[in-house]
């Protein structure tokens, strides 16, 4: 009988920190400041160990707080919003044209992929110079998570998958 509570014991001691060890691993982020963009302008790694999601992903798309894309770039799913920008390109597809590596290189540090002249704003760097406003300075404007959504979104929006957009 003692040997097993003891038993019981350990066993939920095992479980607790199987639950603990789980929930860091949810919540492990590479800072922006570790983040490494290869030769060829990608980003081999989930910023994030935290499972994206890609209507997450579409609803910080078109939020005018935090990706405001659809300032600047159009797609099937927004066509239909007002005051939409075209200074970007049309983001149909989009997951044909480039891997999850790319598209998450350019939201992390646009000005390094698209080039140092571009509008596009760098949503996941803390380096000075690279944001559009003084008051970001030090901050992301996305999370590590908000990136990866919006990578999903974006990579899955292919017609290999057939998949035309989340509305
Ligand atoms: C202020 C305007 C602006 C905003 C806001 C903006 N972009 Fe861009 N983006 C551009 C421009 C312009 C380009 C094309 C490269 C260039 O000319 O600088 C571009 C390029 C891209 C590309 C590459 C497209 C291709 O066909 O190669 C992707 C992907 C992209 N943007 C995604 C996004 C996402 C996602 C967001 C929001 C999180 C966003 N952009 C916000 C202006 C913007």
């Amino acid at each position: 009988m003692g040997r097993l509570c003891n038993l019981n014991f350990v066993a939920s001691v095992c479980t607790c920190i199987f639950l603990v060890a789980g929930q860091m691993h949810a919540q492990e982020v590479i800072p922006p400041s570790d983040v490494v963009i290869d030769d060829d302008y990608r980003i081999n790694t989930p910023l994030t160990s935290a499972l994206p999601d890609p209507f997450r992903g579409l609803e910080t798309f078109i939020d005018r707080k935090l990706g405001n894309c659809v300032a600047c770039h159009s797609n099937f799913d927004v066509a239909a919003m007002q005051f939409l920008g075209e200074i970007g390109p049309n983001l149909d597809w989009i997951g044909d044209r480039l891997s999850e590596e790319e598209i998450r290189a350019i939201l992390v540090d646009s000005k390094m992929v698209l080039g140092s002249g571009t509008v596009m704003p760098a949503f996941y760097t803390d380096r000075v110079g690279n944001r559009t406003l003084e008051a970001f300075k030090g901050k992301t404007i996305l999370t590590a998570l908000q990136v990866e959504d919006v990578v999903a979104y974006l990579s899955s929006l292919s017609q290999e998958s057939g998949f035309d957009g989340v509305d």
